[in-house]
């Protein structure tokens, strides 16, 4: 067996994220049964010096040749990195990514993608231009349990498709634990509010199983109505947006799609499942249920009409109990359970490795289609963000 490729990263921000997914990154690949790449974080950096980046190295147990800088301008001059993982704020989006495509490096960035589509779009462009690789990381879509879904779909089991609902709340109470208003939860200058953050992922189920099933030329963009509620404290994020989508589909045969999201109520209020699936794909021959939370769910339930009723549990691996190895976003998981980042980087470093320049599960063609999706959301919504974080301008100096 030949030796697995190693693919060096760069890690552009040293926040909440780019901590959990350089953890998870770090595992052995066999824990997961990956055996011809391998991930290595070779460089950092911090916007607010190398103290910082230095520091997060430390934490994520990196190798101690990775280098600390104290810009992101240095990090994407750096000869030894393959690939910088954008993980600011996305009102940061544009600005960092379009710096790295700039310099020649291939790029994988957070969610949601940019601020808006035409964004979304000159990335894609500059990407093209320069024949690089770029990803939005969407990591829920790289999970066994959508490639199962996926394929539960595509098989033609739950027959046509009818109506898809998903719903991600995420319960923060935001006036008790961002009373300042400068989380990037709820501040307008980095782009806050619950459809950017939470409501990308409602958006990706309606998606994953309505679009990305579909072979690429019977694709078609969805019509759009919406309403999005203001969170008042800071006037210009929203706290609630509800959103019906509308599929195209020849023979009569359109699908309807509700997403919803929130940053005040929960879509599963005790945290034991007990609210039920958060997200419902109903064909005319049965139906297939994913349970919250939908940007890591681990369970699923599939009823057919003729009587099947089938639940599936996707536990994420990593390196088990007894490791001492503990990693989480927003809640720690169990000892030696990965948060499931790794899953979207093993397909950023297939695609190097084979030369792709996307990935066929999140288009670029897709990324910005879902970008103008909740472009008219904003619009019904009356929502703006500054422009400095709205431009396609570049460089600008956030
Ligand atoms: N996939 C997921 O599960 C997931 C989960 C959470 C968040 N996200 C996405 O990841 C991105 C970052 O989220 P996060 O929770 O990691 O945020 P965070 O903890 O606030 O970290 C963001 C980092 O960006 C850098 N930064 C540069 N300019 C900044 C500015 N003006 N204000 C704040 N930070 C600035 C900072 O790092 P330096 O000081 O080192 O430069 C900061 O630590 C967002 O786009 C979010 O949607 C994804």
């Amino acid at each position: 067996m030949s030796a697995p490729k190693e693919i060096r990263w760069g890690i552009l921000a040293t926040g909440g994220i780019a901590l959990t997914f350089s953890k998870d990154i770090l595992l052995d690949p066999q824990t997961r049964g990956v055996t011809s790449i391998k991930h290595t974080v070779v460089a950092a950096a911090s916007s607010s010096g190398t103290a910082r980046a230095t520091q997060f190295l430390k934490e994520i147990g990196a190798p101690s040749t990775a280098k600390a800088y104290g810009s992101y301008e240095e990090l994407v001059k750096d000869p030894d990195v393959d690939i910088v993982y954008v993980s600011t704020p996305h009102s940061h989006h544009y600005q960092n990514t379009m710096l790295v495509l700039e310099a020649g490096k291939n790029a994988f960035v957070e969610k949601a993608f940019t601020v808006n589509a035409a964004q979304a779009k000159k990335l894609t462009e500059k990407a093209k231009e320069k024949n690089l690789f770029l990803m939005e990381a969407v990591w829920t879509r790289y999970f066994p349990l959508s490639y199962y879904v996926r394929d539960v779909i595509a098989s033609g089991k739950l027959g046509d498709i009818q109506l898809v609902t998903a719903d991600n709340g995420l319960c923060l109470d935001p006036e008790q634990t961002m009373p300042d208003g400068k989380h990037r939860m709820v501040n307008p200058d980095l782009a806050g509010g619950a459809l950017l953050d939470s409501g990308i992922y409602a958006l990706t189920w309606l998606f994953q199983t309505v679009y990305t099933t579909l072979p690429r030329a019977e694709r078609k963009a969805p019509s759009v109505t919406s309403a999005l509620k203001i969170y008042q404290p800071t006037g210009a994020a929203d706290e609630l947006a509800s959103m019906l989508l509308v599929f195209p589909r020849a023979n009569n045969k359109d699908v309807h799609a509700i997403a919803t999201t929130s940053i005040r109520y929960s879509s599963d209020p005790l945290g034991d499942l007990s609210a039920g699936p958060a997200c419902r794909v109903h064909g005319d021959k049965g139906e297939i249920q994913i349970f919250p939370p939908l940007y890591r769910p681990t369970k699923t339930r599939l009823i057919l009409r003729d009587g099947t009723v089938e639940d599936k549990e996707w536990p994420q691996p990593g390196p088990g109990k007894g490791s001492g190895w503990f990693n989480g976003f927003g809640g720690i998981q169990p000892e030696g359970e990965g948060q499931g980042m790794f899953w979207e980087a093993d397909e950023a470093a297939y695609a190097l490795v084979e030369g792709r320049k996307e990935s066929p599960l999140l288009s670029w063609e897709e990324s910005v289609l879902i970008m103008e999706v909740m472009d008219q959301v904003r619009q019904h919504g009356g929502l703006r963000y500054p422009e400095k974080i709205e431009t396609t301008d570049f460089p600008v100096a956030l």
